[in-house]
C-alpha cells in the first residue's frame, strides 16, 4: 500500500519523507489555510520536495471553472500535480474531459461506493472515499472502502483507492487489510504507526542492561 501524507505543512511532509514514508500528498484548501501561506506557494515547494502525485484542489463549483483551474495548476509541477475535483455531476465531467486530455484526476469527497464507480467510470485516476466523516455520522467508513474494492475488482477498474479522512492507526490497518491502493495519512497518524509501548519498554530493558556491561 502506498503511502500519502494528508497535509500542507512543508516540515510535516519533509519529516515524513525523510523516514520514507512519502509516496505521495493530498492536500485541500482547509489543508493549505491551516499554513497560512499562500496556495500556488506552498504546492511549488511541496512538488520541489516529493517525486510524486501531488493533489491539488479546484474550488470552482461548474465544469468550465474547474477546467480553468485545472489547467493553471496543473502547470506547477505538470508531471506530479494531480487535480482534485469535487463528486458532483460538474465535477464527473470535468473529470471525463481532463481525463481524455491526460491529466490525472482525484475525485474527492466521495462517501458512498456507488460514488467510487461514477468516478472510475469518469475515468478519475484517483478516487477519495473519506472513511473519518462516514464514522463520525454513524456509518462504518472501512465498511465502503471493501465495497469499492470489490467493485473494481469486479470489473477491473484501474482508479486507484486513496482512502482519506484518516483519524487513527486503525484506519491504516483496515485499509491495508483490505486492499486500498493508497492510504493518505496525517503526520500525526503516521507517528502513531510507529509507536508501541512494548518498543519503548524493550529499548529502556536494553539500555539499563547495557549500562551493567560497562564495568
Ligand atoms: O484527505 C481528506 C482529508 O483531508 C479530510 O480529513 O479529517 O477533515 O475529515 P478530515
Amino acid at each position: 500500500m502506498k503511502f500519502f501524507i494528508d497535509t500542507a505543512n512543508v516540515d510535516e511532509i519533509r519529516a515524513a519523507h525523510d523516514m520514507g514514508l512519502v509516496d505521495g500528498v493530498t492536500t485541500n484548501p482547509s489543508l493549505v489555510a491551516k499554513t497560512g501561506r499562500n496556495f500556488h506557494e506552498v504546492l511549488t515547494e511541496i512538488a520541489a520536495l516529493v517525486d510524486g502525485p501531488i493533489s491539488a484542489e479546484v474550488v470552482a463549483l461548474d465544469t468550465e471553472g474547474m477546467l480553468a483551474e485545472a489547467r493553471e495548476l496543473i502547470k506547477l509541477h505538470p508531471k506530479n500535480i494531480v487535480i482534485k475535483v469535487p463528486m458532483t455531476p460538474a465535477g464527473l465531467k470535468a473529470t471525463r474531459q481532463l481525463a481524455d486530455e491526460g491529466i490525472p484526476v482525484n475525485m474527492t469527497l466521495a462517501f458512498s461506493p456507488l460514488q467510487a464507480l461514477l468516478a472510475a467510470k469518469a475515468g478519475a485516476a484517483y478516487i477519495s472515499p473519506f472513511v473519518g466523516r462516514l464514522d463520525d455520522v454513524g456509518h462504518l467508513g472501512m465498511e465502503g472502502v471493501e465495497q469499492i474494492r470489490t467493485i473494481f475488482d469486479n470489473y477491473g477498474f484501474t482508479t486507484e483507492i486513496i482512502v482519506a479522512s484518516v483519524r487513527s492507526p486503525l484506519h491504516v490497518l483496515n485499509a491495508a487489510l483490505i486492499g486500498a491502493d493508497i492510504c493518505t495519512i496525517p503526520y500525526g497518524v503516521l507517528l502513531q504507526l510507529a509507536k508501541h509501548p512494548l518498543t519503548d519498554t524493550g529499548i529502556e530493558r536494553f539500555l539499563a542492561d547495557w549500562q551493567k556491561s560497562q564495568v
